[in-house]
């Protein structure tokens, strides 16, 4: 090694101690006399002093080195002068007196601070992607990561799953996206599709008798990309034989729990987790992945706001639609008149986006006298407004904000509206993890454009068994097996438990649109071998980069992997995607319907 000792370890123990270093200039600063030299490597940073008189030729190299040139230094270490320990690094407490100095290579000047917090531009970081991941918060996360990773892997080896992998070039799967596409030399006019998942083959395993699988598994969805989500994804994919879905959740949550705990060094907020059924958390929170840090939970008004003398609520309630309330603790006490106005302004457009026709308000004053601001309190009689207090639990100097509308509407208000308001009021504490599972979803949703059923999940989730016979009746009402775990706001894992009957598969088929030569032509190998002796299974995958993010409370899932794409899903750093060679294209069986312009 060119390094006796990393630059991160160095303690007071060390004093006294002769040790050749490697790393990076972090930073460099000439007194004259004296050249201190912060050097950086994979494990910390730690001081180095050069000092002309005592090591001239190390300080005639030391003044040529510049920010990340390579160096390797040689040198004792020795406690700091009183008064200059740096309580911030965790060498703070030493330095290297350095005698001896290569520079192992020189490096143009970067173009972006690697020693500083700064904001960075986001495409500057991505282009020189190999510098960004050299600043300290980068190879925090990443190694974080490693460390997720490797715990996954030997909990569940420990509890004697097995990973087997599966392949990348392979047919479309049931995720219902997009598919990535790869043309086939050999088979002219054929397609693979990358997996969006390894779901089908995961079943297939559990036909092949492993009972306990898992996979790290590279996941491929052509969709449009947002702050979570990523072409190119990294699952933790699992399934089990002969389990129900209690042992599932059973296994996650322990897994959950153990990585906040021992790797991300994060008690959940809530043990055990949570559990919301759909409907409740659509009612409560607006989403499916409720962000339970913070309360703000939307209470139903609709009995009493629909007897209010406001047109708009008493048609509404009558015609079926709720009314519901969000309660912002004290947030109209901390707003002037002109003040109130923006905040509700800004909050109503926001809501407006979410697909509502409004947005009222009641900002109450303080004191139990206080008088109520807003559009609509004239409309309430006082008993009303009573009502409507105890019901929210409203408090003088809070801001209480009224939906009305189709239930789906109200919901993606609320769910709009829930995370920006706790953002405002400070109530999201950046430390905690706060769990929760969301059980019971529906089986289908309607696709109105279709005219079919879309399976909320996938084709092969099973319906809660006492369901089964609503696939019949109405399917709209069948709740199905799936479980997701959401994570401060994030869908962190979902899964279910499987069909295991031909006879209940192919009662989904026809629901979903699909014929039966279109099933047996997609999935007839999926069918073929649930006639050979299937055990009961079912399984869970959770996101790992979506995982990592949040454990790390990064705002973006491209803090979290080390080669991510753009928005745009290309690589800036490397150019890609490019059009191909002509010869490529022919060697294919390839025609470009346009020529591609290029960027
Ligand atoms: P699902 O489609 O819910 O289920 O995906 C499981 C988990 O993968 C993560 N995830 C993503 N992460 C980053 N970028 C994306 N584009 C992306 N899409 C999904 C989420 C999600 O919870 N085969 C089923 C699982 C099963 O039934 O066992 C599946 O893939 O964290
Ligand atoms: P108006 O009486 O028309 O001035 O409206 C009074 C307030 O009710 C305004 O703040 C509107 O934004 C709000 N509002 C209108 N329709 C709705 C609705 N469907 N749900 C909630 N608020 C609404």
């Amino acid at each position: 090694m060119l390094k006796t000792q990393t630059c991160g370890e160095l303690r007071l123990s060390h004093a006294g101690q002769r040790v050749t270093l490697a790393g990076w200039v972090h930073r460099r600063r000439d007194q004259g006399g004296v050249i201190f030299i912060d050097l950086r490597d994979r494990w910390g940073i730690v001081q180095v002093v050069i000092n002309a008189e005592n090591a001239p030729e190390a300080h005639s190299v030391a003044n040529r080195a510049r920010n990340e040139y390579v160096l390797q230094v040689t040198g004792t270490v020795r406690p700091r002068p009183e008064g200059t320990v740096n309580p911030d690094l965790e060498t703070g407490e030493v330095e290297v007196n350095a005698d001896e100095i290569v520079i192992l290579n020189e490096a143009k000047t970067p173009p972006f601070y690697l020693n500083q917090d700064t904001k960075i531009d986001e495409t500057m970081r991505m282009k020189y992607r190999y510098l960004d991941l050299r600043r300290p918060r980068m190879q925090r996360n990443i190694i974080m990561r490693h460390k997720v990773v490797k715990f996954i892997r030997d909990y569940l080896d420990e509890r004697s799953f097995v990973e087997i992998e599966t392949p990348i070039l392979f047919k479309t799967t049931p995720e219902g996206a997009r598919d990535f596409l790869v043309p086939s030399r050999l088979n002219p006019g054929t397609f693979y599709a990358l997996p969006q998942s390894p779901q089908q083959l995961k079943q297939l395993l559990m036909v092949g008798g492993y009972e306990r699988y898992f996979q790290i598994a590279r996941c491929f969805r052509d969709e449009d990309l947002r702050g979570d989500r990523q072409p190119e994804f990294t699952q933790l994919d699992l399934e089990m034989s002969f389990v129900e879905r209690e042992d599932i959740m059973a296994l996650i949550e322990g897994l959950m729990t153990a990585i906040s705990e021992q790797v991300a060094g994060k008690t959940p907020m809530y043990k055990p987790f949570p559990r919301l059924t759909y409907h409740d958390a659509m009612e409560k929170y607006g989403s499916d992945k409720p962000d339970l840090r913070f309360g703000l939970e939307a209470v139903d008004v609709t009995d009493i706001a629909g007897q209010s003398a406001f047109q708009v609520f008493v048609t509404n309630a009558a015609e079926g639609k709720p009314i519901k309330v969000l309660r912002a603790p004290g947030w109209a006490a901390q707003l002037s008149g002109t003040a109130l106005r923006s905040v509700t302004a800004e909050l109503e457009t926001m809501a407006r986006a979410a697909g509502a026709k409004g947005l009222a308000y009641m900002a109450l004053g303080e004191g139990l006298d206080g008088e109520v601001k807003g559009p609509i309190g004239k409309h309430f009689t006082v008993d009303q407004k009573i009502a409507l207090f105890e019901r929210t639990g409203a408090e003088p100097g809070d801001l209480l904000l009224f939906m009305s509308d189709e239930r789906e509407i109200v919901y993606a208000v609320i769910g709009a509206l829930r995370g920006y308001i706790a953002e405002q009021l400070n109530l999201i504490d950046p430390d905690v993890i706060a769990f929760c599972w969301v059980i019971d979803f529906p089986m289908f949703y309607w696709n109105a454009e279709e005219n079919r059923w879309d399976p909320s999940q996938h084709m092969f989730t099973l319906p809660v068994p006492e369901d089964i016979p609503l696939l019949d009746t109405d399917p709209g009402k069948a709740r199905g097996s799936q479980y997701d775990l959401a994570c401060n706001g994030y869908e962190v894992a979902g899964g279910s438990i499987r069909i295991h009957s031909r006879e209940v598969q192919e009662k989904i088929f026809p629901l979903i649109g699909q014929t039966p030569e279109h099933a047996r032509e997609q999935f007839g190998h999926m069918l073929e071998a649930f006639e050979y002796g299937v055990p009961p299974h079912g399984g869970i995958a959770s996101g790992i980069d979506r995982l990592v993010m949040v454990l790390l409370g990064e705002p973006n899932i491209r803090e979290v992997i080390a080669f991510p794409k753009t928005q745009q899903g290309s690589d800036i750093m490397a150019h890609c995607p490019t059009p191909a060679e002509q010869s490529q294209l022919d060697e294919l069986w390839l025609r470009v319907a346009e020529p591609v312009k290029q960027r």
